[in-house]
């Protein structure tokens, strides 16, 4: 059975259909052949095993400390690429990102100061004051914005309390601000500090929406118990602000159900996109989300602290002109100068006057050698769109977890029986392909982690933990294959069942 036959399949909502020879390396090989965007692979660069003996050499078996690995232990198979499914913490460096990092050194080399508003001879980077826009442009399909509509600034905690600020309007009436009960702690210190700032008392004015009593894992929050939370809350809450995945359980929110049933009760919507923005396709413009922010170093591969992206809805950028005072009009926000408009930013005035759209939340001068990081790695996302993308994810993850799910049955068997004893790990992201993104939340067996741990290093596969017990695989469709799943689940298959 091919591609396209299994991701209409899944697509229709049926269950995962793989064939038995699915549990066959060469079966992987030959989806590898057939998925889309397969060929975007050779624009990354991954780490060898190698490479990574330097700093994982001292948890693996032949280990003697963590620094001289490079000289101790190596074997035939130390030049081969490792398996990245690390993707949902931190992306692989495209390779043309350092041509467009180069480009900017360069520019400033050799015409400095004038940078600002000049191109440098033969550069493919537009001036300095243009390259924010320039690089907004680029990522706005990625989110379903219009340019105008996105800003790249700043990174990603800073921007939500910018956009806090200008959105969360709490009124003695209308003051709560709707979470969800396990937020990434950044995101739930900037709403508690923000509520705070604002002379109030988190206990009073966070709701934390809590999973279902029956979700996989304990983790699971049903799209009806979000619509529940807001219509009991409504009358009192200001502001909604939720992850469109969430980081720890792979939990895809359902973005356009929940944005337009807050709207119809009078919230503003805001969602962070950290672990959804260039994994899932969302489409902020036309659910006429108030606002998004998202970092760049995930699934978008700018490199470690990134600059972020933020959106706000057009119909809050808009700029008018009052007709006696001819003072600008406009939503309120924190204000800085590279917010104003390029018009008038160089005439020192004391009247803010901003940028038409989200480029007018702008504070400072931005980093142009971090815009040129930004610029190289989108420049991959021009050769394919996160619809495409998805398409091959959908099949990727669904056999992960098919070959997971072998695991159990395996295990079961050589048990035999069903309920005999706990389960090597359980699965907590959910079964259903719309309900997540990439990522796979895979909660081990208490005391097994630091064993699967030790065993993915040694055979040079790279996943993330969260401790005490979950391991999070994320394989990324614009670089890994399935072949890379296949040798991933294959080690902890060894693993688990000895
Ligand atoms: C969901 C979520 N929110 C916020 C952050 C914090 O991002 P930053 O350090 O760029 O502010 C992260 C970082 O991984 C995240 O995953």
């Amino acid at each position: 059975m091919g591609f396209d036959t299994i991701l209409q399949t899944i697509q229709k909502g049926g269950s995962v259909p793989f064939p038995a020879e699915a549990n066959e390396l060469e079966y992987a090989r030959s989806l590898d052949a057939e998925s889309p965007v397969q060929q975007l692979r050779d624009e990354f660069i991954f780490p060898t095993k190698r490479s990574l003996r330097s700093v994982t050499k001292k948890n693996t078996p032949n280990g003697t400390n963590g620094t001289n690995g490079l000289t101790n232990g190596l074997s035939a198979g130390d030049d081969e690429q490792v398996v990245y499914f690390c993707g949902n913490s931190l992306g692989l460096q495209p390779k043309c990102m350092r041509a467009s990092i180069d480009a900017q050194l360069q520019a400033w080399a050799s015409i400095g100061v004038y940078g600002h508003f000049n191109a440098a001879p033969e550069s493919p980077l537009p001036p300095w004051q243009d390259m924010a826009a320039a690089v907004s442009t680029k990522m706005a399909p990625i989110v379903g914005a219009k340019p105008s509509e996105v800003v790249v600034m700043n990174t990603l905690t800073v921007n939500l309390q910018l956009l806090m600020a200008s959105f969360y309007r709490p009124t003695e009436k209308r003051h709560k601000v709707i979470l969800e009960w396990r937020p990434f702690p950044s995101d739930y210190y900037a709403i508690e500090s923000h509520i705070r700032w604002q002379g109030l008392d988190p206990a009073k004015s966070m709701v934390e929406i809590a999973p279902d009593a029956d979700g996989p894992g304990g983790h699971y929050i049903s799209t009806a118990s979000v619509l529940a939370a807001i219509d009991a809350h409504a009358d009192e809450a200001a502001l909604l602000l939720l992850p469109g995945l969430q980081y720890y359980s792979g939990q895809l929110f359902d973005i356009p159900t929940i944005t337009a049933h807050a709207r119809a009760r009078g919230l503003v919507v805001g969602w962070d996109l950290a672990h959804a923005a260039g994994n899932v396709p969302v489409a902020l413009h036309d659910l006429e989300v108030d606002f998004a922010v998202w970092c760049t170093y995930k699934y978008l591969n700018a490199g470690p602290g990134s600059m972020g992206g933020a959106f706000v809805h057009e119909k809050h950028g808009g700029v008018s002109f009052d007709a006696t005072t001819k003072l600008p009009q406009f939503h309120r926000r924190l204000q800085g100068w590279y917010g104003t408009d390029k018009s008038v930013r160089f005439n020192m005035a004391k009247t803010f006057q901003p940028t038409v759209g989200a480029q007018g939340f702008q504070l400072s001068n931005p980093s142009a050698i971090d815009l040129a990081a930004l610029n190289g790695a989108l420049e991959v996302y021009t050769k394919t769109s996160v619809e495409e993308l998805r398409r091959k994810s959908v099949v990727l993850t669904g056999y992960a977890q098919w070959l997971l799910d072998g695991i159990l049955r395996d295990e079961e068997e050589k048990k035999g029986g069903e309920g005999k004893g706990e389960p090597a790990f359980t699965v907590i992201t959910p079964r259903n392909p719309a309900e997540r993104g990439a990522q796979l939340s895979v909660l081990l067996r208490a005391g097994l982690l630091e064993k699967v741990s030790g065993q993915f290093e040694e055979a040079g596969i790279v996943c993330d933990q969260r401790k005490p017990d979950v391991i999070r695989i994320a394989p990324v469709p614009i670089y890994n294959s399935f072949e890379d799943v296949w040798r991933c689940v294959d080690v902890l298959r060894r693993t688990v069942l000895g």
